[in-house]
């Protein structure tokens, strides 16, 4: 019997950060998957065998004059995966009594440590897929049984690993679709797909040392902490940007329920704004999101996390493509692309968890 869970990744449109203290998030699901494959070992094996495949590399930097490449493929990232998937492991042996026994194959197109789902994605899919193998979940009736579980399954794996962490990345893997979170609530929305384009910065300037280097597959639970104390600093001046960003996110579905693309791309500039001044825009990003503007762009932002500067600016934006230029998308998707990102022309509104037998 081989099982296989795939679900998406995810991009928060308006209220990352935020969300965190019970202001409303909206979020999406992106056409770039992860699946979690699991199979048998053979009689006499025990314990779970992992195999990492084609999860997207960060490329590589060089020294034109030392004319030495320096690969970067994110091992700090990968080693983050593996914490996920032996919490989703532990998880599920001490509530379900599960026992190993099996051949894990984890495939993945989200990059890693970059505010685009992948951990909640490793959960998510992990949780999924050694439930029905083992038989927690039955594989007749419904395509993908108790969704609510397995979303509360890895939002506590998730939590475990990373601090304080809102529902926003799990309940985005499990439903996909649209999600908006408010007071800590998940609610799923009927909103149309729209066409985004994403950059990635995960290639580190040689600049930065490898210690901090090896601090980035905490950088979600580092910003957060990094707003903590932002926030206790400054808590009157906080207050209003909070309560602006919850305002943000309730017009901005009103704006894509209209489709109306110039509104939502003035308040995704706010957004960004919003984000700046808590502190976790890196100078990559910031300059990724003025070239989109630039472009024209109706709207661009950090989404996730952010990034930090002194982590070499990792993380990602968003951009909506110039409405009625065929051209746009591609124009900006390019440019992003010079500058060194990882940059996709991607749809929202992807599907969620689908588990299968293979
Ligand atoms: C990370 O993808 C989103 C944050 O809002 C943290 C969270 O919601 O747990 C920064």
């Amino acid at each position: 019997m081989k099982i296989r869970a795939s679900v998406p990744a995810k991009v928060i449109l308006f209220g990352e950060h935020f969300v965190v203290y019970n202001k409303r998030a909206l979020a999406t699901a992106l056409n770039l998957r992860l699946s979690v494959e699991v199979s048998g070992r053979g009689k006499d094996k025990s314990g779970y065998h992992l195999y990492i495949e084609n999860i997207p590399s960060f490329g590589f930097q060089m020294e034109l004059a030392e004319g030495k490449a320096q690969p970067f493929i994110n091992y700090e990232g990968a080693s983050s995966a593996i914490a996920y998937v032996r919490g989703a492991i532990e998880y599920l042996e001490s509530k379900y009594g599960i026992e190993g026994g099996v051949e894990m194959r984890i495939k993945s197109d989200i990059p890693l440590s970059a505010g685009l789902g992948s951990s909640a994605a490793t959960s998510v899919a992990t949780i999924a897929a050694l439930r029905r193998y083992f038989g927690v979940d039955s594989d007749s009736g419904e395509p993908t049984p108790k969704l609510e579980e397995i979303r509360e399954d890895a939002h506590h794996v998730e939590k475990a690993i990373q601090g304080n962490a809102s529902s926003v990345d799990t309940a985005i893997s499990t439903y996909g679709g649209y999600v908006m979170i408010e007071n800590g609530e998940v609610k799923r929305l009927n909103l149309p797909a729209i066409d985004l384009i994403i950059g990635t910065i995960g290639c580190i300037p040689l600049g930065v040392s490898v210690e901090r280097i090896s601090e980035l597959s905490l950088k979600t639970k580092k910003l957060v902490e990094a707003v903590k104390t932002r926030r206790e600093a400054f808590k009157s001046v906080f207050e209003h940007i909070f309560n602006a960003s919850d305002e943000l996110t309730k017009e901005a579905i009103l704006a894509l329920e209209q489709r109306d693309f110039y509104r939502l791309g003035s308040l995704m500039n706010i957004n960004h704004g919003l984000l700046d001044a808590i502190g976790v825009v890196p100078r990559r990003l910031s300059e990724l999101v003025k070239l989109s503007q630039e472009l024209g762009a109706p709207g661009a932002k950090v989404t996730g996390a952010g990034g930090l500067d002194e982590l070499g600016g990792a993380g990602s934006v968003m951009a909506l493509p110039p409405p009625g230029d065929s051209n746009g998308a591609i124009k900006i998707k390019t440019a992003m692309a010079l500058t060194g990102a990882l940059a996709m022309v991607l749809k929202t509104n992807a599907k969620g968890l689908i588990v299968e037998s293979v």
